[in-house]
């Protein structure tokens, strides 16, 4: 469920027309909707309400403070994979008790600024970090919170780029390996071994790989036990898909009904790391429509707004529904929304049939509030985007859009 509707031909974010918002603050632009990021928030949080539980959105989807202040009002806490989601999570006034910290390449810098900052666990992902982090914690008289990140080996059935769980990844560490890999971190002087981490992937949209997943782990638990390491945390990543084209993703309370009863009993507290399943549908991308170009058998609609701004059509072949800011009943034109980069790959979509569509006439790419700005850059120079927020009938920018002074 989002904000983002279409009343008497116009596209709204919750009460305010998207043209004005273009109009007021320029385009691309993102525009986001409160209360959509709110009510995501709540499905998680609710869904899960009988069993303890922390939901860490994964800042990677959508790193502005003023979206991840949301969530820590609400008792959220942040998945972290650099020192600047720490910087940006911290600023947004998230508890350091509720941030877990991932990745593969840890610096010493990053390690001190989360260990001074006593995030709630580290989420290892091989053995040379763990060690790192135990040196780290050792020179600043300090112990490290640590879970084991844990490959359990399961195809999430997803795209390629965001698959992660599986043995041929490069994230976290195989499972069969796992109780010799505990076993080591047990060991080590300054480490305090708190949990277990796992994320298979993302954009998954079939409950099972979760189940199957979650059985997994929870082996794995058991055999932990035996071996006297007590589990606190037991974090199951994120990765609940959503819908950008026809997809009938599971929603939280469906992940809750199937996860829960096979943690009852458990002194476990649950963490989750949803990204996209909270954002995603919470922002789109507004466009302008430069200059309208016959190809041979379709037509190129050249839009302000490039794979500089909105990367995952050009990277993962992603789908996001495009449509005219304002409805018409003009004809059906077979058509490819281009940006103005110099790249053959940079589109928001191709081959729609869409609307014939006049120049200065706004577009919105859809579904892209997550990993939408996050992953926009400079290329071909371009400043980036300017961010909106939309509660009720307010908006209010909550990042500006880059001058040329930004690229030097
Ligand atoms: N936790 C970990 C350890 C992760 O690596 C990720 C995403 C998440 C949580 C959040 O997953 P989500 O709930 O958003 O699926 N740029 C790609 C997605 C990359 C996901 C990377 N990891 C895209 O645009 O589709």
């Amino acid at each position: 469920m989002n904000l983002f509707k279409f009343r008497a031909g116009e596209l709204y974010a919750e009460d305010v027309p998207v043209r004005l918002l273009a109009e007021k603050y320029g385009t691309p632009l993102y525009v986001y909707s409160y209360n959509t990021f709110l009510r995501h928030f709540k499905a998680y949080d609710n869904a899960f309400n009988d069993y303890p539980h922390i939901i860490c959105f994964a800042v990677k989807a959508n790193s502005n403070a003023a979206v991840l202040s949301i969530f820590s009002k609400h008792g959220g806490g942040a998945d972290i994979v650099s020192g600047g989601e720490l910087y940006l999570a911290l600023k947004a006034g998230v508890q350091p008790g509720k941030i877990v910290y991932a990745g593969v390449g840890k610096t010493e810098d990053e390690i001190r600024f989360a260990l001074k900052t006593k995030v709630l666990m580290f989420n290892v992902e091989s053995e040379d970090e763990m060690r790192e982090i135990d040196r780290v914690a050792g020179k600043m008289r300090t112990k490290a919170p640590i879970a084991l990140r844990i490959n359990p080996d399961i195809d999430p059935q997803t795209h390629p780029y965001i698959t992660t769980g599986m043995k041929k990844h490069k994230f976290g560490i195989p499972i069969d390996e796992a109780l010799e890999y505990y076993r080591i971190a047990s060991r080590l002087r300054n480490i305090d071994v708190v949990g277990v981490h796992k994320h298979i992937g993302s954009q998954i949209t079939k409950l099972s790989p979760f189940v199957d997943a979650l059985k997994r782990i929870l082996l794995l638990i058991d055999k932990l036990n035996e071996q006297g390491t007590e589990i606190k945390y037991l974090d199951i990543g994120g990765g609940l898909g959503i819908s950008y084209k026809d997809e009938e993703p599971p929603v939280p309370s469906d992940l809750a009904k199937n996860l829960i009863p096979l943690l009852e009993g458990r002194r476990l507290t649950l963490i989750m790391e949803p990204g996209r399943s909270i954002a995603g549908n919470a922002g789109i991308l507004v466009t302008k429509a430069l200059y309208l170009k016959k190809g041979q058998d379709k037509e190129f609609v050249i839009v302000d707004a490039g794979m500089n701004d909105l990367i995952r059509p050009s990277l993962y072949d992603a789908y996001h529904h495009v449509v005219p800011v304002v409805q018409n009943r003009r004809s059906k034109v077979l058509s490819d929304v281009v940006g103005p980069i110099c790249e053959s790959g940079d589109f928001l979509a191709k081959g729609r049939l869409l609307n014939r569509v006049k120049k200065g006439e706004y577009l919105a790419a859809m579904s892209a509030g997550a990993y939408g700005f996050s992953m926009s850059s400079n290329y071909n120079s371009r400043p980036r985007a300017a961010e909106v927020m939309v509660k009720g009938r307010e908006h209010y920018v909550i990042r500006k859009r880059e001058t040329y002074s930004d690229l030097l």
